[in-house]
């Protein structure tokens, strides 16, 4: 029995980490995703087969609760809401893991289980990121969600507090490991203490930062997970749990640069929140605001080449399809049209790549901000449809501190004529006004993405 559940562990392994490394495709991504749920099934199919394992019944409950609600949150979320869903599952796996430690702990105290310091420590370290991950997470979830605590909430002496809450953790942890007074009492307090802490380090978070720091709670859960696995001495948890412990610490660092961010800026330092602009701001500034017919003018006599920048404001209004079409009508009039695709446009990492492909968009026309920046200056129109944190030119501003400051933008700005596509002057999901909207090139088409490419659309076929 012992052997056959080392090779299904194994098989699970590999195949989390075949099903990984498929991702890296979107062609692939597919198939990736389910190779990974495969092996996940085989990894709890297996685990049903542990001696450990007293009642059978209990975590088949457990297991069909969880698929229902799983299956039904993800079949119902918003693309645009995922970060969202990711931070409540992510937040639901370090909760898990640091009540598992804390069961742990009291079955080695009553001598239900052997354990020596050394599981002790995995207790503690389960105990303490497991918690902090699920109370950051449900704050992020609270924050992304708006329902409340939004922006940068901050304090006087919020890093003291921090270190406090983290310096008074770890004494009790070290009281525990020492054998010295009252043990469970300090288990518990080490549990509220981190969880204070996990509310207080995401908190001060706010704006543009948020994927980043659901990215890094994920990979605290793989971490937490995986020292579950050496409590338990199941494999395939501590496999698991590395590889997301590994992945999420790699895709924290790749958003954190993509972004501009320092990842010790972001969790150390609370940004000031920007000041979004003020109604009176925008009235007093003047915009060029433009009808389609102009856009539709533009781009059939004076634009041979056009970039589209899609953003957060066309998965909103599910404009997809009708962007594929205006582009196919100005490429069957002999225009060159691409897309280009900044890492965090949206509200999760891909997210303009995958809608861009549900409307049949080929993936060679995509071209990712590095890929195409060079080529705003050569570029007669660029239509920004309900983009505005990643064109933003005041990310470059030195003499601003805002949540976007530092973060690489699509350098629209360069390019010969711009055309936004949004409901108003409205910022973007950092709040920071952008002083594009009032530029002499800047065409403003104030409508909701799909009926503003209908309208444009419909005037470029009638020319
Ligand atoms: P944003 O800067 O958030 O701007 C979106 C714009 O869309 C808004 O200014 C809004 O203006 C417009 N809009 C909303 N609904 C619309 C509709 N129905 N029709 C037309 N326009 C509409 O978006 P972005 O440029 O894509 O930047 C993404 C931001 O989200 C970044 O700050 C990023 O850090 C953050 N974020 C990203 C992720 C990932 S990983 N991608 C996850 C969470 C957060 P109006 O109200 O005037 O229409």
């Amino acid at each position: 029995m012992q052997t056959f559940m080392t090779v299904a562990y194994v098989v699970a392994a590999l195949l989390f980490i075949f099903g990984i490394r498929r991702l890296r495709s979107a062609d692939t991504a597919r198939s990736g995703n389910s190779l990974a749920a495969i092996g996940m099934i085989i990894a709890l199919g297996v685990t049903l087969l542990d001696q450990r394992i007293l009642s059978y019944w209990e975590i088949l409950i457990g297991v069909a609760i969880g698929t229902v609600i799983g299956a039904y949150t993800a079949l119902r979320v918003q693309m645009t809401a995922m970060p969202q869903m990711v931070a409540a599952f992510n937040g639901v796996g370090g909760g898990a893991v640091a009540f598992i430690a804390i069961a742990e702990f009291y079955q080695i105290r009553t001598g239900q289980v052997a354990g020596d310091n050394t599981e002790v420590f995995f207790i503690l370290a389960g105990i303490l990121i497991g918690s902090i991950s699920f109370a950051g997470s449900v704050i992020a979830y609270v924050k992304l969600e708006e329902l409340f605590l939004s922006g940068s909430v901050t304090f006087p002496l919020q890093k003291t507090a921090n270190a406090a809450l983290l310096l008074a953790a770890v004494a009790l942890g070290v009281n525990v490991l020492a054998g010295g007074a009252a043990p469970l009492a300090s288990i518990w307090a080490i549990f509220a203490l981190s969880l204070a802490l996990g509310v207080l380090l995401v908190v001060p978070i706010g704006g543009a930062d948020m994927p980043i720091v659901i990215s890094l709670l994920n990979a605290f859960t793989g971490l937490a997970a995986a020292m579950s696995g050496f409590l338990l001495s199941n494999e395939v948890l501590i496999i698991a749990g590395a590889l997301v412990g590994a992945s999420g610490t790699i895709l924290t660092r790749l958003m954190s640069s993509s972004l501009g961010r320092p990842l010790n800026k972001i969790i150390f330092a609370s940004v000031a929140g920007a000041s979004p602009a003020s109604k009176q701001d925008e009235e007093e500034k003047p915009v060029n605001a433009v009808d389609a017919g102009d856009v539709a003018t533009l781009l059939e006599f004076d634009a041979d080449s056009v970039i589209i920048v899609p953003g957060y404001g066309l998965a909103v209004a599910q404009a997809q399809g009708l962007t594929a079409e205006l582009a196919e009508v100005l490429e069957s009039r002999g225009k060159v049209v691409r897309f280009a695709i900044h890492p965090v446009a949206g509200r999760m990492p891909g997210h303009m790549n995958v809608l861009l492909a549900e409307a049949d968009i080929p993936y060679d026309k995509m071209l990712d901000l590095e890929e195409i920046n060079a080529d705003f200056p050569e570029t007669d129109a660029v239509i920004v449809i309900g983009a505005n944190d990643v064109v933003n030119p005041a990310a470059k501003d030195p003499e601003m501190d805002s949540p976007i400051s530092g973060m690489p933008i699509l350098d629209v700005e360069s390019a010969r004529n711009v055309i936004f596509i949004k409901r108003s002057l409205s910022p973007g999901f950092a709040g920071v006004d952008n002083p594009l909207f009032y530029r002499e090139k800047t065409m403003m088409l104030f409508a909701d993405a799909k009926q503003g490419l209908q309208d444009v659309l419909s005037s470029v076929k009638s020319m």
